[in-house]
């Protein structure tokens, strides 16, 4: 039985990574201060013995210093040791503020690896992101990991701050790796959603909350042009375990985590009301966002080279298990 140590837990990759290892009978320290989740999204899993969790935040270096001793204290007991670093300041809204993505994005992911290779844990994972790829996001086939990038920059918009930040922490991974520190890898994911989202701010919750309080939805003017693929968050969560369970794949590089499964925006929202039963809905254009790009994919060729991984929901399935959801 391994112990792993998951940051931001509650939230929509973290949460659904603790499911499915404890399903699979392993131990799991987590942590969240609720920035942008709650409680709800593990109440299923705190009646789990083998599941502990604590509200700390990245920042606080007492609270971290807690989980270290508590790690410390009980690791022995274990196979294998693994860090997980989720947390991060992650929606939409925040990327334009530089200060705060930073201090959680860059620091606390920093100080979360230094813990991981002061406790000598097996392996840390981080979480990156497709935006690093910033305009070139899309070219036939997807884009590479090891594609050049063209990066928007201050000139253009702030918003590329956070794809900067997590690019810095794929440096930080591989320079740990090849120093002979800790092994691991940094995933780029691709516009993950999930069923239990607690703001409706990407833009699957957003369509179906909108359309399902006022019949109607409100969209950026990029969306009459836009595409995007969709990752449910079962899928990189599985995609995180593959990972894991493949110690060749820890070797400091990066992984691009999505679908194939591309759709326009617009489509999108008829597909969302379509599974809700409402004919031609009625969309509203308001706003621009800079430096959006207009089409996002990444090719994946190389985690499921390495591993068995493959998207097991499709994007219809994914929306039917939001629609359930909310019904609830
Ligand atoms: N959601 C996406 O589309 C997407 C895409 C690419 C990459 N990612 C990356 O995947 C990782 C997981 O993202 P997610 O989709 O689960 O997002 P999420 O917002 O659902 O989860 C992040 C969690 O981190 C927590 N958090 C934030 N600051 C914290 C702090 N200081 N201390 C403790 N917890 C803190 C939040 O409360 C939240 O629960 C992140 O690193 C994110 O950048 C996500």
């Amino acid at each position: 039985m391994n112990l792993y140590v998951i940051s931001g837990v509650t939230g929509m990759t973290g949460n659904e990574l603790a499911r499915q290892l404890l399903s699979k009978g392993h131990k799991v320290i987590g942590f969240d201060n609720f920035f942008a989740s709650s409680i709800k999204t593990v109440e299923d899993l705190l009646g789990d013995e083998k599941f502990t969790f604590h509200e700390y935040d990245l920042n606080c270096e007492e609270q971290m210093c807690r989980l270290s001793a508590e790690v410390s204290s009980v690791r022995s007991s274990y196979d294998k040791l693994f860090y997980v670093n989720c947390a991060a300041v992650v929606h939409t809204e925040h990327f334009y503020y530089v200060n705060r993505t930073f201090q959680t994005n860059v620091l606390g992911m920093k100080a979360f690896l230094d813990q991981a290779i002061d406790l000598k844990a097996d392996a840390y994972i981080n979480c990156s992101t497709s935006e690093v790829y910033s305009m070139d996001s899309y070219r036939d086939g997807g884009v590479k990991e090891t594609d050049f990038l063209t990066l928007a920059t201050a000139e253009h918009s702030q918003r590329t701050s956070y794809a900067v930040g997590k690019l810095m922490t794929e440096f930080f991974m591989k320079d740990a790796v090849n120093s002979g520190l800790i092994a691991g890898c940094s995933i780029r994911f691709a516009n993950v959603y999930s069923k239990n989202e607690l703001y409706p701010k990407h833009i699957i919750p957003h369509i179906l909350t909108s359309l399902k309080r006022e019949g109607k939805v409100v969209l950026l003017e990029n969306s009459k042009k836009n595409y995007r693929t969709f990752l449910h968050n079962y899928d990189s969560c599985s995609a995180v375990i593959a990972l894991m369970d493949t110690p060749s794949a820890l070797d400091g590089t990066i992984y691009n985590v999505g679908t194939t499964e591309e759709i326009s925006i617009i489509d999108l929202v008829k597909l969302c009301a379509e599974k809700m039963g409402i004919e031609n809905p009625e969309i509203i254009f308001e706003g621009y966002r800079k430096s959006d790009p207009e089409r996002r994919m990444l090719n994946t060729d190389k985690i499921r080279d390495k591993t068995l991984w493959q998207p097991k929901i499709t994007l219809e399935k994914g929306i039917e298990m939001c629609l359930e959801e909310m019904a609830n």
